[in-house]
């Protein structure tokens, strides 16, 4: 039986999947479903916290809010980063807000208690004026909070029995391992504040089925608007455009050296302009001073080579700088080159040659979200830029934006809206494309219906890993 026939065994929570292909609309709007994710899911799940890059020197601190709970990042020494519930331990005034540098530890604003970086109590201002009980130093310490690091960045989660981080985000982690993204820098960050709920927002990054509307100026060349078959054949996840020349050249089509050089260079310009990390100025100009290369004429050859140069040209810049980039040969060879990969419960990242791009995704209210954007690159030792600092968020539809992410959020807000629409009851995936959409919503009501870790686990690392996945059995 199709997993798209298959009736989902009946879970408590409003709103269930009954199909993983169909997601009810009062998912993205409904009050009582949203604090129920407030509840149920947000509590439980390891979520990206914030870039290493933004605490270099120990005492450097973030705050990371999620929903009503604030966590301040701090790191300790070189190789250790804490957490810490974001409250006074005497009358509860938040100790940090946003970000700073205290290498002597936190001192609260109001009546000037303090702590040092390992959240012990180290100055209480008049102890005698205090009963023996509220001033006990284990009472005192700060509330820890969970926190792992992977891939330059560290993940909390308020989840004190939760499974260690790892586990809960492979295949994730292996493959962006190979990536190397831990040698990533932020080079810019952007927010924006989207009037839409906090899924939704995640969802226009689920697939590249909207490519062909949504960004016409990336479909490949020779290919038309609206033509049967193109995307599934050529862009599912699993294919490549190794593939896509294979197919080709089987067909008989042949390639001029001059001309696939300049489709190949125009795309990457392309996907430069549009959001920097998603394809880096640094790499295109690699490519650039490929311009004089003689190609086959088989387009899978002819794709072999060009990559196997391009790869080359940006290893041999990046060894003479002393960075620490990727072998992007065997990346392509282990099959590593999906560039859109999504980690439950609100985190992507999308390698491209030397660069990278990420989001992060965060709930405001049922239909308000925020949404970070990171560019990243490598940078000689050294040479690394100052700490990032928080992006004021923006309109989704401020100039600003670079072409890409426009394009993604135009449609948002009017999504948003039609949800509403009345006989407009559930959303009608494609179950060999868009099926990430639908195993993501089934997690969720794993978690909505409070299943153990166990059960969710297997289902966490079913649903994390590359976009334009299938619709897939995640266990329940
Ligand atoms: S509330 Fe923090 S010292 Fe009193
Ligand atoms: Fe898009």
């Amino acid at each position: 039986m199709a997993i798209v026939d298959k009736v989902l065994p009946a879970l408590p929570v409003p709103y269930a999947m009954t199909r993983p292909d169909r997601v009810p609309s009062p998912r993205y709007y409904d009050a009582d479903f949203y604090a129920m994710e407030c509840e149920l899911l947000w509590p439980r799940v390891w979520q990206m916290a914030c870039r290493l890059e933004e605490i270099p020197k120990p005492g450097d601190f973030v705050e990371y809010e999620i929903l009503d709970q604030s966590i301040i990042v701090v790191r300790v020494d070189d190789s250790t980063v804490r957490a810490y519930h974001n409250a006074c331990r005497h009358r509860g005034v938040q100790l940090v807000a946003d970000r700073g540098s205290c290498p002597s530890g936190f001192t609260c604003p109001f009546h000037g208690w303090c702590w040092g970086l390992d959240g012990s109590n180290t100055f209480l201002y008049q102890p005698d004026l205090f009963d023996e009980g509220n001033r006990d130093p284990d009472d005192l310490m700060l509330r820890s909070c969970r926190v792992e690091l992977w891939g330059g960045c560290a993940f909390i989660n308020l989840d004190d029995d939760a499974p260690p981080l790892r586990e809960c985000i492979e295949p994730f982690a292996a493959f962006h391992d190979v990536w190397k993204v831990e040698s990533l820098r932020t080079e810019w960050w952007l927010s924006a504040r989207l009037p839409v709920n906090w899924k939704l927002a995640m969802e226009a990054f689920m697939e590249g089925y909207h490519v062909m509307e949504t960004h016409p100026q990336l479909m490949p060349a020779g290919i038309q608007r609206g033509s049967a078959s193109v995307y599934r054949q050529d862009f599912g996840r699993g294919t490549s455009s190794q593939a896509r020349m294979r197919r080709l050249a089987a067909a008989g089509t042949t390639v001029e050296s001059k001309a696939f050089i300049d489709m190949q260079i125009n795309s990457m310009r392309l996907l430069s302009e549009g959001m920097a990390g998603m394809t880096h100025a640094k790499d295109v100009a690699v490519a650039e001073g490929l311009r004089s290369l003689e190609l086959p004429a088989d387009p899978a050859l002819a794709s072999a080579q060009w990559l196997r140069h391009l790869y080359d040209g940006i290893a041999a810049r990046d060894k003479a700088l002393g960075v620490d980039s990727p072998d992007l040969h065997q990346i392509t060879e282990e099959g590593l080159t999906s560039s859109v990969n999504f980690c439950f419960p609100h985190y992507f990242l999308l390698p491209s040659f030397s660069s990278a791009s990420s989001y992060r995704i965060r709930p405001l209210g049922p239909e308000e979200c925020l949404f970070d954007l990171w560019s990243l690159v490598r940078y000689p030792a050294g040479e690394e830029p100052p700490p990032p600092t928080t992006p004021v968020p923006m309109a989704p539809d401020d100039p600003r934006w670079p072409p890409i992410p426009k394009q993604d959020f135009s449609n948002l807000p009017r999504q948003q809206k039609g949800l509403h629409a009345k006989g407009f009851e559930y959303m009608r995936l494609s179950d060999k494309v868009e099926g990430m959409v639908g195993n993501y919503h089934r997690l969720i009501d794993g978690y909505l219906a409070g299943f153990s870790d166990e059960k969710l686990l297997p289902a966490l690392q079913r649903v994390s890993g590359p976009i334009d996945d299938l619709v897939g059995d995640i266990g329940f």
